[in-house]
């Protein structure tokens, strides 16, 4: 029996694209079925400042093959000396779409990211002010600080006070892996709102670690208990407004993923409106799908719905993804989320 659903084209509010020739690989695979993205600035070096952000934007969209539509929203990533007029006119000329808060040390490419809170609260005055959202890595990374505990602890100790001194500004708690985050988005009314990526909806720490490490399904916030996966499928598939899809989609070479230190990351762009469709079925959800994928993302950060659509069939037979994308000679993994999908994005 053949199923299908047709949706207005989604989008991704949160992926990794790269630079140089893994960009020129993996572009397509998102622009195939998402009409825009905000696009991560954790570059080597990051992207700190407009210039960078409007050279960066640039590459991205000489990197698009010809015929292929695709629309990158541009963020800077936030260091403590950042400059707050640049940040500004960043937002007021329409190239910037947020700003990037990593704390130090959280993850790939973090280290120029913040260590001090109180250095940046002047950044983020004049943010709110100008009504620009800040995308938010919510981990600490003290290191007596527990790796699974750390997305809870990020939220008492540095959201909840930013939160609660600046409550005008828009915070996008991105990759949220925990209950705790789904909480603190649903008990809070205004000016907060959470991605959740594809596959921390389909992994638990246990696919991870038990029977051999998949290096393939490391990432930051790394998977969590099972308990939290079920509440990020409920928030995911419940048509809330508040939560929407950001894939953190986040190649390597494979030659870095599997290796003695590994790097943090999972490659879904490939592949996941069609596992989506099935998470969706499976919690008896297809309605809500629109929402999280195409809807609520365009809501939030104050943007008109894209006015195309695609369509998701399921088929009888399993849709064979590419297991991995050339990036050159090197190879990237897609995401294997471990069992057969039907649905594809015909
Ligand atoms: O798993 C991750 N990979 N999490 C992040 O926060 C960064 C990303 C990357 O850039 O590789
Ligand atoms: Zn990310």
């Amino acid at each position: 029996m053949t199923k299908s659903l047709t949706i207005t084209r989604p989008d991704d509010w949160h992926l990794h694209l790269r630079d140089g020739a893994m960009l020129r690989a993996i572009l397509p695979e998102t622009a195939r079925h998402f009409a825009r993205a905000i696009i991560m600035p954790n570059l080597m070096p990051p992207v700190v400042t407009g210039a960078q952000a409007l050279a960066y934007r640039d590459r991205i969209l000489a990197a698009l093959p010809a015929g292929m539509s695709f629309e990158p929203l541009m963020t800077l990533y936030l260091t403590e000396d950042s400059n707050t007029e640049d940040i500004a006119a960043a937002h007021a000329n329409g190239l910037i779409k947020a700003v990037k808060l990593y704390p130090a040390g959280a993850t790939t490419n973090s280290a120029s990211g913040v260590s001090d809170f109180s250095k940046v609260f002047g950044i983020l005055e004049k943010m709110a002010e100008i009504g620009l959202p800040l995308c938010v890595h919510g981990e600490v990374t003290d290191h007596n600080i527990d790796i699974f505990d750390r997305e809870a602890i990020f939220i008492d100790r540095v959201l909840e006070p930013i939160r609660s001194s600046i409550p005008e500004l828009r915070i996008i708690m991105e990759h949220i892996t925990t209950s705790d985050g789904v909480d603190y988005v649903r008990e809070n009314e205004a000016n907060l709102a959470a991605t959740i990526t594809t596959h921390h909806l389909i992994i638990n720490r246990n696919h991870i670690l038990v029977g051999g490490i998949k290096p393939h399904y490391y990432c930051l916030p790394v998977a969590k208990r099972e308990e939290h996966r079920l509440a990020l499928r409920i928030a995911a598939t419940s048509g809330d407004n508040r939560f929407f899809l950001g894939t953190d989609s986040a190649p390597h070479v494979d030659t870095l993923k599997e290796n003695a230190c590994g790097c943090a990351g999972c490659f879904t762009a490939s592949n996941t409106m069609a596992l989506l469709a099935h998470v969706f079925e499976e919690d008896q959800s297809l309605n809500h799908l629109e929402a999280f994928a195409s809807q609520n993302g365009p809501a939030f950060y104050g943007m008109p719905l894209n006015n195309d659509t695609i369509t998701l069939t399921k088929s009888d037979t399993p849709t064979n993804f590419p297991s991995k994308i050339y990036a050159g000679e090197e190879k990237v993994t897609v995401f294997d989320p471990g069992f057969p999908v039907y649905w594809s994005v015909t």
